[in-house]
């Protein structure tokens, strides 16, 4: 029999980093709701909580904040290949190939078997992917690139590097926000790459290198900025339910930042998400792309398709929102989510080192028993 694909409901790990519930839209990071966390905790304790599954106490806080921003600078030569690409490359090609050539001044790149190595490794990615991010972001507007801080966090490190000017509290506050919620989920298609990569024996760089390609898929990651551009096609609420009439009901295309593998009810994280994009929306005087995403949800959940299918907004869908209030360009919005993720991915990575090969079987459903042709006779 044919096989339906996607590997769903395959248990390929126990983990201790994350739960989720789809049937009720719950989600944990090591014991802790998300609602909890997004009020509470900052990305650093995050970070801390996900490699060590505790909060850590205050000296702990400071020396991973500090040792994150410490590491964050990026080598002259990887700077200097941002230079060297197209201001209109994709901004995820260029962090997967920064990240990359990356490994090539990490002393401990190639050690594959130390976890306190590679928990250092992890540490210095953290900074170094958001430096990149900021990087890139300056690279594309002919401006240069600004060096990390050491007296900041993550978050305000990366509205400092962008601006060069004293980081906004608010801004960096949204940023954190955004960082602590899409900091890991369970096996998701990019953990699950950067698994089996890490399984192989290989390395941590190459392991992120591969969770970026996966997140870069519209299906993953990249749906938040096809959702903003879906958003930006729109224009404005009175065009929502003709758009939904054109292009939804007729099949031709899905809502980009709806629908999920795991959760049949509300995406908690896209909860939260929405109460800081009309917060965002409010203070920042650009109601229309938020009002726009409420009307696009309320028409598709009035609709008998997307109620059947349980088809709710999930986290990229407000993220979009959040993002564009805060000025980010439409092509960063991903490259956000790596700075995220790379919290999840490395302590997936770290608890996979040294574990069983991955490797599941196919289903051959091509021909059998042909009898071979020399090339003249074919
Ligand atoms: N719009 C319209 N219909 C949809 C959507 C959508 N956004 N998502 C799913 N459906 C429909 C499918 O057509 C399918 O209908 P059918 O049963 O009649 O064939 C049904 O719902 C189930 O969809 P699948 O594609 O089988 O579900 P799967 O679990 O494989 O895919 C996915 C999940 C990829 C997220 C899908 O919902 C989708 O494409 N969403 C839009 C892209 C997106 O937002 N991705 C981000 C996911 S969150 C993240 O990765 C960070």
């Amino acid at each position: 029999m044919a096989s339906k694909g996607g590997l769903e409901g395959v248990v390929v790990a126990d983990i201790a980093t994350s739960f989720i519930d789809g049937t009720i839209g719950k989600l944990i990071y090591s014991g802790y709701a998300i609602e909890e966390l997004a009020e509470n905790a900052s990305f650093e304790e995050v970070l801390f909580l996900l490699h060590f599954t505790r909060l850590p106490k205050q000296a702990e806080y400071e020396a991973l904040r500090s040792d994150i921003a410490k590491n964050a600078a990026i080598p002259h030569p990887v700077i200097n290949m941002m230079k060297s690409l197209s201001a209109s490359a994709p901004a995820m090609a260029a962090l997967r190939s920064a990240v990359s050539m990356l490994s090539a001044f990490d002393e401990d790149a190639e050690n594959l078997t130390d976890k306190d190595l590679a928990l250092a490794k992890a540490v210095r990615l953290t900074g170094q992917i958001t430096t990149i991010c900021a990087a890139w972001m300056r690279i594309t507007k002919g401006l240069e690139p600004i060096p990390p801080r050491q007296d900041l966090t993550l978050a305000q490190n990366f509205v400092y590097m962008m601006s060069g000017e004293e980081p906004d509290e608010t801004a960096s506050a949204a940023v954190d926000v955004y960082l602590v919620l899409l900091a890991e989920h369970g096996m998701n298609a990019s953990t699950f790459a950067a698994r089996v990569i890490t399984a192989t024996g290989s390395d941590m760089h190459s392991a992120v290198v591969g969770g970026i390609a996966a997140l870069k898929g519209p299906a993953h990651g990249g749906a938040n900025a096809e959702a903003m551009k879906m958003f930006l096609e729109i224009g404005a609420v009175e065009n929502v339910v003709p758009w939904f009439e054109k292009y939804v009901k007729t099949g031709e295309r899905r809502i980009m930042g709806i629908g999920h593998r795991v959760y049949k009810s509300n995406d908690p994280r896209a909860g939260i998400l929405k109460r800081h994009a009309e917060a965002l929306a409010e203070s920042s005087g650009k109601r229309k792309w938020y009002d726009i995403a409420v009307k696009l949800e309320e028409t598709a959940r009035a609709d008998e398709y997307f109620i059947s299918r349980n088809l709710y907004p999930n986290v990229d869908y407000y993220s979009a929102i959040v993002l564009y209030t805060l000025d980010l360009d439409v092509d960063m919005f991903t490259p956000l989510f790596v700075m995220s993720r790379i919290a999840g991915w490395s302590a997936h990575i770290i608890g996979q080192m040294g574990g069983r090969l991955i490797r599941p079987k196919a289903n051959y459903v091509g021909p059998c028993d042909l009898k071979w042709a020399p090339l003249a006779e074919r």
